[in-house]
């Protein structure tokens, strides 16, 4: 079913973090299919060029800057390329995440935990506030972080990986309710397993008890594939979900049910 005008991101600006692989690059494509102009960002430059050569083909407008959101400057770089190749964003997509081998928590080494801060919390942070200071100039605009489950319920042996995730929660609720006035529209998605690198990176460290818990992990006993998750984000990236703000949006076959 086409729930979307075939047109609906025509002469739109999407900016995707890690958008070379997963759940990014799934998106990307389908707002590449409905017109949008995408400005892809990563750190794995051959991934994203396999994908930009697939986002020409549509035949949108790509832009790619390497970008590391865990660095401010190259964030900032980013956002301003952006800019000056487009004259303005419509949606940022905050999708770059890491993971990491589930582990006891009294055993996870600090620096494994640090790169999760920088990575999942840090990079949304910056580049939340360079998207406001764009959106606030423009009148408007909206932003989508990439949450998880995870931060929305206890994730036992990936703790570190959680809390980022309950702290883009909060961050999305806040800003959403701040900015509410200033026409700029802030939320969240929460998937649970995801059919993705990550998740296969995920699986190739457990025993097979370990994976069946994982794929068993939702009622519908299967992972979720990118599409589903890209499905949503183009509805809430679009239009028709114009009154949604502050909302972490759950797709998970029912697991928090
Ligand atoms: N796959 C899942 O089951 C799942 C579930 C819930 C949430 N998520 C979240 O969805 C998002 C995308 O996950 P995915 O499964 O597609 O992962 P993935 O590993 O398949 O893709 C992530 C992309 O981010 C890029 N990346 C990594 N570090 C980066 C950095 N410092 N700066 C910029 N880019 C960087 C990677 O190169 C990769 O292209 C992440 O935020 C993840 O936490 C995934």
């Amino acid at each position: 079913m086409q729930v979307l005008n075939t047109q609906a991101f025509v002469g739109k600006t999407v900016l995707i973090t890690g958008g070379a692989g997963g759940i990014g690059a799934q998106t990307a494509l389908s707002l590449a299919n409905l017109g949008a102009n995408i400005v892809l960002s990563d750190i794995d430059d051959n991934a994203a060029a396999i994908i930009i050569d697939a986002l020409n083909k549509t035949g949108a407008k790509t832009l790619y800057v390497h970008t590391d959101v865990s660095d401010v400057d190259q964030v900032n770089h980013l956002f301003t390329r952006a800019i000056e190749e487009f004259g303005r964003i419509d949606v940022v997509l905050n999708n770059a995440g890491v993971e990491y081998t589930p582990t006891p928590t009294h055993l996870t080494a600090d620096d494994v935990f640090m790169k999760n801060i920088d990575i999942n919390l840090k990079g949304v942070w910056y580049c939340v506030k360079a998207a406001l200071n764009i959106m606030l100039t423009q009148k408007g605009g909206q932003i989508i972080n990439v949450a998880s489950v995870a931060g929305l319920r206890s994730a036992p042996m990936i703790s570190g990986y959680s809390a980022t995730k309950h702290a883009v929660v909060g961050l999305t609720k806040s800003v959403a309710v701040e900015y509410a006035r200033a026409n700029i529209r802030v939320n969240a998605i929460c998937p649970s397993f995801i059919d993705t690198p990550m998740v296969q990176r995920t699986l190739a460290n457990m025993d097979e008890r370990g994976q069946k818990s994982i794929i068993g992990a939702s009622p519908m006993k299967r992972l979720g594939n990118p599409q589903e998750i890209a499905n949503a984000i183009v509805w809430l990236a679009s239009d028709e979900s114009s009154f949604m703000n502050g909302h972490c949006l759950t797709l998970d076959g029912g697991m928090l049910a």
